[in-house]
């Protein structure tokens, strides 16, 4: 018996210790955590309990059967965030450089068949040399195997990708169908092909944080929507972010208690918007006035700054804030913010989280650079998000609301719920300017003083449609509110829209324009 006792301990032992302690001290001389020890730290404290700890590889090739550890690599199961239901896999890069092999791909593919058929999130942890060189077509397999759970998953439970060291190759794309990435500045990387590859094909030589550090995916590419300090930030912002969303698509988000008080008036909303229409300012700063203790958990923060994404909450529900920002490009909605704004609307309309816009947008970016690359299917997207939205939606016009970003910024006639004006309001087809040089273009060039004019004509134009009240007279805004109550304005509109149902036609799925 006592044997039997001891197989079992020295078992677990030896998963317990993974590639031994010199590797793991190679981990920390690189900045860079175990995979039991990122574990912990997201997990609440005592929470974690391990599955197939004692999986072994089967390979017998290239000395494989000399080389057999416990659990093979890679540390899954599963615990509590904020006492809630999470699975989670962290890959062990001290076992064969956490590479991906028949079995322990079998262990990931567990917990996610867990996770869907019990509604809880999946936490990925990624650290890899990517397929098991070793094991060939089955790690390919293995692969597979995940990408297609994570599809199936998608928009049914949470998915959330954590790289935190190497992720290259086709192992990039289970990361990638996830809802959120989060990469570590400095230790992290992802590439489809590696700076060797990129240099034999291309003759380009770029180092490896270049091609597809942290930073050049949360700032160019968008592919990471947060570039995290370190690993112990990385892993904070992963249960933070866990706090605004529910476990699956039938929960609603999780609300707290909240003593912000929800009648608060914020007078400094009153002049934030500046008497010059072409000023900017910082949208940032009238949602952090808004919302519970100024606490808004951004998105996508370093990318597409011309809109602004990300959660907070009001009178302690979750919310999800798309905002325009006429403090980078006007504002303007390009490809990028598009997508950005996009891809966010999705989410929260998967999970159930109400939607908040605040809308300052001069309209579409003109160029051929947007029209080659195809604002026109990119834009759409937004649009189609919003439209295909049945979460509650309230709409903030805070200033501009111009052309056909006025439709697609969550505008009544796509489904906005409740849609305020501030009086600082312009809702028109265009710039005043531009419209006074089309419909008067033959008057000003007859006339003998054309600029003076001109002048006068965009005074008019400005007088009768710089402003909420036409929009208002129509109904499509449903209340012209003073600055300083939007707060509460918000939280009564988002209390009533709290039983909201909504459906849109049966379909196998949509075709958004991809
Ligand atoms: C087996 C691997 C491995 C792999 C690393 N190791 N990658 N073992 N399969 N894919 C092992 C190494 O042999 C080494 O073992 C240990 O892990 C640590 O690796 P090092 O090279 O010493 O670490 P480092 O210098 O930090 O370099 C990390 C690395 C490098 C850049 C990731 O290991 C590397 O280039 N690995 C190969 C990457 C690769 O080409 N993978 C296949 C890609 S194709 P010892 O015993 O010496 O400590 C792919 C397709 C997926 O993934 C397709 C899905 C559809």
């Amino acid at each position: 018996m006592k044997d039997r006792m001891d197989e079992v301990l020295r078992r677990k032992a030896a998963a317990l210790a993974g590639g031994g302690p010199e590797r793991a001290a190679r981990q920390h001389a690189e900045g860079k955590l175990t995979a039991r020890e990122r574990i912990e730290l997201l997990l609440d404290e005592g929470t974690f309990e391990e599955m197939d700890a004692l999986v072994r590889h089967r390979c017998q090739e290239f000395g494989m059967n000399e080389q057999v550890i416990e659990g093979d690599g890679f540390v899954t199961g599963y615990g509590l965030i904020h006492g809630r239901l999470a699975y989670v896999y962290a890959q062990d890069f001290t076992v064969f450089g956490g590479s991906l092999s028949e079995a322990n791909a079998r262990k990931i593919v567990k917990i996610m068949d867990l996770a869907l058929k019990n509604g809880a999130p999946v936490i990925g942890l990624n650290d890899s040399g990517g397929a098991r060189i070793q094991e060939g077509v089955v790690s390919l397999g293995g692969y597979a195997d995940i990408f297609l759970r994570n599809t199936l998953a998608s928009g049914v439970i949470p998915q959330i990708s954590a790289i935190m060291g190497p992720c290259a190759g086709g192992a990039v794309y289970s990361p990638a169908i996830t809802d959120f990435i989060m990469m570590v500045k400095n230790t992290s990387y992802m590439f489809v092909t590696g700076p060797n590859v990129v240099k034999t094909v291309t003759h380009e030589e770029i180092s490896s944080e270049d091609l597809g550090g942290a930073m050049t995916h949360a700032t160019k590419s968008g592919v990471a929507h947060f570039a995290a300090e370190n690993e112990l930030d990385c892993i904070m912002k992963i249960r933070k972010l866990m706090g605004f969303i529910p476990s699956n698509n039938q929960e609603d988000p999780p609300v707290i208690p909240c003593d912000d008080p929800d009648d608060r008036c914020e007078e400094s909303l009153k002049t934030v918007v500046p008497d010059n229409p072409n000023k900017p300012y910082d949208i940032k700063d009238v949602i952090k006035a808004v919302v519970d203790h100024e606490d808004f958990f951004e998105v996508h923060e370093e990318y597409a700054q011309n809109i602004v994404v990300g959660f907070a909450r009001l009178d302690g529900r979750p919310i999800g804030i798309v905002a325009n920002q006429p403090a980078v490009l006007a504002g303007v909605l390009d490809i990028d913010s598009s997508l950005k704004g996009a891809r966010f609307v999705r989410f929260c309309d998967a999970f159930n989280i109400p939607l908040v816009v605040f809308e300052d947008v001069p309209g579409f970016l003109p160029g051929s650079d947007q029209e080659w690359r195809g604002i026109i299917k990119h834009g759409a997207k937004l649009l189609y998000a919003f439209c295909e939205a049945t979460v509650p939606k309230v709409t903030v016009i805070t200033r501009k609301a111009y052309g056909g970003a006025y439709d697609v910024m969550n505008s009544k006639h796509v489904r906005g719920d409740i849609n305020f004006a501030w009086p600082t309001a312009e809702i028109a087809v265009m710039g005043a300017k531009g419209a006074v040089e089309i419909i008067f273009k033959k008057e000003i060039e007859a006339s003998e003083n054309a600029q003076a004019m001109e002048e006068k004509l965009i005074e008019e134009y400005k007088d009768k449609f710089a402003n909420p009240y036409s929009a208002a007279e129509r109904g499509y805004i449903d209340d012209v509110i003073e600055p300083q109550f939007t707060r509460p304005k918000l939280i009564k509109a988002l209390a009533m829209l709290e039983n909201k149902v909504d459906s849109n036609p049966k379909k196998k799925h949509g075709n958004i324009p991809l």
